[in-house]
């Protein structure tokens, strides 16, 4: 047997086992200011306090001292298109006009391999510049696009899911699939990737107003046929969206409940925004083990509206966080962590620094139900892990010199920092290279 290859990383460390919720609860989570986290083979072998740990080490092991820089699980992205990284920052009167006016137009270029190519290899970049080591990404109508994004992603190892859009009404010609057509690109991509290295593949209905009954029907279909296959959409994100969706489901008593009819609720299905949600829709989400993907800085940049923390909270609901790029304005979960805590101020409810980064890193990989693997550390987990740097900016250096306690000193990272502060990123204990 070869010698295992162990490196051991020393740093402030942070990394939950729960939801310290409201009030910060310190079972949820430890906080070493002088951590070691020792890497084995790519897998977390052990992590605690320094002194402790490097004390029991025997035969000879690299250490990396990150100094007082902290190190913390890799971010997840619970919901963003990799095909709208060139729709950032277009602007929109609101959704549906956004996605007429850029979304569609960009998301026909990826009919072209080399383009899908050279933007799936940059949206990488990009994510892994950011601090983010696993996604939940939507591609578009086209099943190359999602190949390209497994095989760039595979090429780098990375833990990532991923869906073609199925979409085969009230969208441009060139972006229509059909049901039957939907079905068995989905099937052969399900075959072809969703357990192959570090990959998984999502059903993905675009939303319920751009697939017909038929091609509903399908996707509940394969959902059943595949249950650990992950379910991805939108609901409940915009006014105008919600009223057109009654008008195309007349019998259904909610948006939700369309999904709910086609048998797309369940655990590892994730709908991103969930914004116009009545108590029995949130329930029914808690019920069935769905989630949420709450994604402040799209909501906020289409005008859409405010996600209810609290209602979500007393529902039991799951949910996460995402930058939904490109409705979302910023690839940096920093930055959304940040609009996170505005949108709670707006709704008179809070959300601690704390409860923020748990939001980002291990409350992802339990909705998406991959905690044993990633988002926190324990024996055994892969070891995708940043280091965050307190002193990557004057004013961040100036600013988290005065912060007295772990909550203070996230709350500053979080609200001042973004990809400047992500100081390295690992992918199963490798460094990547940032462009
Ligand atoms: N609803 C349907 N499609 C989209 C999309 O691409 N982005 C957002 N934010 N909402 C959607
Ligand atoms: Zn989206």
């Amino acid at each position: 047997m070869n010698a295992l290859h162990r490196t051991a990383h020393c740093g402030s460390i942070l990394h939950f086992h729960a939801d310290p919720g409201l009030h910060g609860d310190p079972a949820a989570y430890d906080f070493w200011e002088r951590g070691t986290l020792i890497v084995a083979d790519g897998h977390v072998e052990a992590v605690g306090p320094a002194a402790a740990l490097l004390a029991d080490v025997t035969g000879h092991m690299p250490i990396i001292d990150h100094g007082e820089r902290l190190i913390m699980p890799g971010f997840i992205d619970a919901h963003i298109h990799y095909p709208q990284t060139d729709v950032i920052a277009s602007g929109g009167r609101n959704l549906l006009d956004w996605l007429e006016r850029y979304t569609f137009p960009a998301e026909q270029r990826f009919a072209d391999a080399d383009h899908a190519r050279e933007v799936a290899e940059f949206f990488l970049d990009e994510l892994l510049r950011n601090g983010t080591t696993t996604a939940q990404v939507l591609g578009t109508v086209h099943r190359q696009s999602v190949e390209i994004f497994f095989q760039a992603a595979a090429a780098r190892g990375l833990r990532m899911i991923a869906g073609k859009t199925l979409m085969d009404r009230n969208c441009p010609d060139e972006l229509r699939d059909s049901a039957a057509g939907g079905e068995r690109d989905m099937r052969d991509l399900i075959e072809t990737w969703h357990g192959r290295d570090r990959l998984h593949y999502a059903i993905t209905p675009r939303f319920a107003a751009t697939s017909s009954v038929a091609q509903l029907q399908g996707a509940g279909r394969l959902a059943r046929e595949y249950p650990d296959v992950f379910i991805h959409s939108h609901l409940a994100e915009n006014r105008e969206e919600v009223s057109w969706i009654r008008q195309l489901f007349p019998d259904s008593r909610s948006y939700l409940d369309v999904y709910d009819r086609f048998g797309l609720l369940r655990d590892r299905a994730t709908y991103a925004h969930c914004i116009y949600l009545d108590a029995t829709d949130r329930a029914r989400l808690a019920a069935t083990g769905a989630g949420a993907a709450f994604a402040p800085t799209a909501n906020l940049y289409l005008g859409s509206g405010l996600f209810d923390i609290a209602a979500s909270d007393a529902a039991g609901m799951r949910f996460a966080l995402a930058t939904d790029v490109g409705g979302g304005s910023s690839f940096s979960m920093l930055r959304t962590m940040s609009e996170a805590y505005k949108v709670a101020q707006l709704s008179g409810q809070q959300l601690t620094a704390l409860r923020a980064f748990y939001l980002a890193t291990l409350a992802g990989a339990r909705m998406l139900g991959l905690s044993d693997r990633i988002g926190r550390f324990a024996p055994g987990t892969e070891a995708d892990f940043i280091v965050l740097d307190p002193q990557a900016t004057p004013l961040l250096a100036r600013r988290t010199a005065q912060s007295r306690t772990l909550s203070e000193l996230l709350l500053v990272l979080m609200t001042l920092a973004d990809d400047r502060a992500v100081a390295a990123t690992y992918v199963l204990g490798n460094l990547q290279e940032m462009t």
